[in-house]
């Protein structure tokens, strides 16, 4: 007999892993409940991630626009304020709209949102505060949580992650961010769009590890140009915090003389780590990878059949759309379907002014992998929108197979980039190469016209340079 606390499906953690799984297991006919012990749905993405933090790049990009830019468009404004409370407020309103259209979602599908956190007691049971349920199949899908720096306390209002970062009550007059990685770089820029100072300390020696090297040396001269200052190669050893703020040791990263650096607020962003612990995971003996990942097979399952995972939990790269494709997988999977995601293909943005975007391998993992490869490459001083819009720093860079021309990496710097790169995702899904590109009709005059002009440049025939 079926009772009120037996599913098919029991997910762990309503994230986009976790709430699109549920979402699509429901839609083909699973019983199916979603765990979340936050007071509202979405889990890091919607309510303390990709949401609220694109929020705030819009509202302080607006905001510099006019005072950065307009004039050069001959509109003259004067006396702009800034109301923080209001922005915040706004971005408030849009994380709102977000997690309360997931519950809405969950009522519509017939979903059951268990309230409280969930605990893995065997192969086939969850308890949900005390109380125990049992499902055919259980997901993890618990996401991740932001990595500490050791020595260094994080409190939320000096010393803060993304999540404090994206709180602040004032525009600090310095802002330290540790770490030139998506967060650092994102929130970095929506803080000094508003005014504050920048300080950027990167252990290596390049900033966004994994960005085609060409595009990441390109994107930091346009952020140098912004104003953001830099510290490359260097690690911070102490935070001593202060009345008036925070003072940071900071030393090479090769080792070398310490010098100390004054911050009103440091923003430590340097990577997020599995949320595995606390899930009972250790009791049912489900296995971890060396960076406490839980280990899957192709079809998500971990080393016990009925448990699955998918998102921030598992490998691969941190995103919300990797983990959403993941949940739409997993859940056609468990209902004997042919789920699959092509780990090719994942487009990667960095939500910047300009945008950099990337779909596919950078040359220097062709390089490493020895493929032999054709590079097109368009800059936007050339594209008459671009010019039109006063947005001409950066360009487009496809990379082809040499010998066959089939598309296999592309990277944007530019405006709007996250929405260009699209186009080359598609194109990769159906094999296309760079000629296929070339030879579709593009609008004019659209930004999207440099991505053709690329593809055309892989064979030296590109129009417009
Ligand atoms: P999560 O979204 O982390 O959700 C996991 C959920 O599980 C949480 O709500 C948590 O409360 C819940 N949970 C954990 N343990 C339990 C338990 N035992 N019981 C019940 N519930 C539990 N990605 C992008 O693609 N684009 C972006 O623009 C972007 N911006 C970001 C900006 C910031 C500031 C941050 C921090 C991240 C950003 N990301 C972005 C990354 C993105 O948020 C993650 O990749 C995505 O949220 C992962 O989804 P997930 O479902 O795996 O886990
Ligand atoms: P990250 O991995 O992108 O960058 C961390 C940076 O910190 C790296 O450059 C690294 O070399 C550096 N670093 C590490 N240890 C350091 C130290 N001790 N001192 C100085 N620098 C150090 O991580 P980040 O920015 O925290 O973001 C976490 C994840 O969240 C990302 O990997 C991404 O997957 C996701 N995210 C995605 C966004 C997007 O898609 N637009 C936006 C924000 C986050």
């Amino acid at each position: 007999e079926v009772g009120d606390t037996d599913y098919d499906l029991i997910v762990i953690g309503s994230g986009p892993g976790g709430y699109v799984c549920a979402l699509r297991a429901a839609q083909l006919g699973l019983k199916t409940a979603c765990v979340e012990k936050r007071a509202t749905l979405g889990g890091t993405c919607l309510n303390i991630g990709c949401i609220p933090s694109k929020a705030l790049l819009q509202s302080s990009e607006n905001f510099h626009e006019i005072e950065s830019s307009f004039a050069q468009h001959g509109i003259m404004v004067e006396g702009i304020r800034l109301d923080l409370a209001r922005m915040h407020a706004r971005k408030a309103g849009v994380v709102d709209a977000n997690v309360k259209g997931v519950e809405f979602l969950f009522k519509k599908n017939g979903v059951t949102w268990l309230k409280g956190a969930g605990k893995i007691t065997g192969p086939n049971h969850v308890e949900v505060d005390g109380k125990s349920f049992s499902a055919k199949n259980i997901v993890i899908a618990t996401g991740s949580d932001s990595i500490g720096l050791p020595g260094i306390e994080i409190d939320e209002k000096r010393i803060v992650t993304s999540t404090g970062a994206l709180e602040l009550g004032s525009v600090p007059k310095h802002l330290v961010v540790i770490g030139a990685g998506v967060i650092g770089l994102e929130l970095g820029s929506v803080w000094h769009r508003l005014g504050a100072e920048v300080t950027v300390v990167e252990y290596l020696d390049r900033i966004v590890p994994g960005l085609d090297n060409e595009i990441a040396k390109s994107f930091q001269r346009v952020l140098d140009k912004q104003g953001l200052k830099f510290r490359l190669g260097s690690k911070v050893t102490k935070a001593e915090t202060t009345d008036k703020g925070v003072t940071l040791t900071v030393e090479p990263a090769k080792g070398g003389e310490a010098t100390t650096i004054e911050a009103d607020v440091v923003l430590v962003a340097i990577g997020r780590r599995a949320v595995s612990e606390g899930v009972g995971l250790e009791d049912v003996g489900v296995e971890l990878d060396d960076r406490k990942r839980v280990k899957t097979d192709a079809h998500y399952a971990t080393n016990i059949p009925s448990i699955h995972a998918i998102g921030d939990v598992i490998s691969g790269p941190m995103l919300a759309h990797k983990a959403e494709d993941e949940g739409v997988a997993l859940a056609e999977i468990l209902a004997g379907q042919a789920g699959h995601v092509n780990y090719g293909v994942i487009p990667s943005v960095v939500y910047t002014w300009p945008e950099v975007a990337a779909v596919g391998r950078s040359e220097e993992e062709l390089k490493a992998d020895g493929v032999a490869y054709t590079v097109g490459k368009f800059p936007f001083t050339a594209n008459g929108r671009a010019r039109a819009m006063a947005a001409t720093d950066g360009f487009v860079k496809i990379l082809a197979d040499k010998k066959t021309d089939r598309i296999l990496g592309a990277h944007i710097l530019g405006p709007d980039a996250g929405t260009l790169i699209a186009e080359l995702a598609t194109a990769m899904e159906f094999g296309a190469s760079s000629e296929d590109v070339a030879r579709i009709c593009h609008a004019h005059p659209t930004l999207n016209e440099a991505v053709k002009e690329a593809a055309l440049a892989v064979e030296g025939r590109a129009l417009h340079i």
